[in-house]
């Protein structure tokens, strides 16, 4: 990192201290066996456009267990082999239960699987995803190979009761979050919270009693949806998540405003532009400088930012934390 970048975020108010955490306790040449635990759909409705599964799975004996932190992710190896004959590879997935695991002795590591399903862009035949068909064909007492944590990153800080967050998901990118905010919850939920969730229907909002339930429960903890493909006769275009921190800009205003803030992004690939040129239109230089620092040339040509020009022109500090994929 240059001293330029330094100065830019280290010396940044409000920057977090992120923990330093063990990961690869299991390495992919020595994956460890774990035991599917609990397996449900996890979307609002049966009915949803997709099949997403939240998965539970029995890591107690191995060297999995008690290994991880919010945020990280584990690895899995599905069984069979690649068109070339080699072994399918690892695939990661977003830890979604708190660290300590769903029962607190850190033995029940979950994730959320969405199912892929496609068709081949040139035959158009049926095109399955190995990894997520697998995870969600599994049922209890089924055995996955196993391996991680990995993730150093996108962490909850050091001192989590210091800082307010905006978790903003889309799809799966709930996960991390479920995982973050249980540990919230641990702590006696010491911070003030925004959930901002995007999903193509109402019914494929994921965890949305579990949020609704956190919602009512805690003062600190507001919960905003963005629903894309439920057009009113008043809109013009489809509601992004982005579109809802302009939406309920009266109560997440003073959050951005606010030094403690921390602004963590995970989700569909692309959505990290949307919310960047989103926090630009809508605060003022000295707020914004807290999440971005923008080479002069573009910033005031928010309608004309692309993708590529993160991180080079678009940089975060480091109150942003981005995963996307
Ligand atoms: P849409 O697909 O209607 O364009 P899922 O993972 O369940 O498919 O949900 C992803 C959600 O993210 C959908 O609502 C999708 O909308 C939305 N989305 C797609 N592109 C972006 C983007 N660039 N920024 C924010 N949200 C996006």
């Amino acid at each position: 990192m240059s001293t330029a970048d330094q100065a830019n975020t280290t010396e940044l108010p409000g920057t977090p201290t992120i923990p330093q955490v063990d990961q690869h306790a299991v390495k992919p040449n020595a994956p460890v066996v774990g035991k599917v635990h609990a397996t449900y759909l996890c979307t609002a409705s049966r009915k949803a456009a997709g099949f997403v599964r939240h998965i539970e799975i029995d890591v107690s004996g191995t060297e999995l267990e008690n290994a991880w932190h919010a945020g990280q992710s584990f690895g899995v190896i599905p069984p069979g082999t690649q068109s070339s004959g080699k072994p399918h590879k690892l695939r990661l997935y977003s830890i979604a239960a708190p660290t300590g695991g769903e029962t607190g002795d850190g033995t029940i590591i979950t994730t959320t699987v969405k199912r892929v399903v496609d068709e081949h862009w040139d035959t158009h035949k049926l095109l399955n995803g190995v990894c997520s068909n697998y995870l969600c064909d599994l049922n209890v007492g089924d055995e996955v190979l196993l391996t991680g944590p990995v993730g150093k990153r996108f962490l909850l800080p050091e001192n989590p009761a210091d800082h307010d967050y905006i978790f903003i998901a889309t799809g799966t990118g709930i996960a991390p979050f479920r995982s973050m905010i249980l540990d919230l919850i641990k702590l006696g939920m010491p911070s003030r919270i925004a959930m901002m969730m995007g999903a193509p229907y109402e019914s494929d909002l994921l965890y949305d009693d579990t949020i609704r339930g956190w919602a009512s429960e805690y003062d600190q903890f507001t919960y905003h949806t963005a629903v894309s493909r439920h057009l009113t006769p008043s809109q013009s275009k489809k509601l992004y998540v982005q579109d809802r921190l302009s939406e309920d800009f009266d109560q997440l205003g003073p959050m951005l405003a606010s030094k403690r803030t921390l602004i963590y992004v995970c989700g569909i690939a692309g959505m990290e532009l949307g919310v960047f040129q989103t926090l630009a239109r809508l605060l003022p230089p000295d707020q914004l400088a807290q999440y971005l620092s923008l080479a002069p040339e573009i910033a005031g040509d928010i309608d004309n930012w692309e993708r590529r020009m993160i991180p080079k022109k678009i940089k975060k500090t480091k109150r942003v934390f981005l995963e996307v994929y």
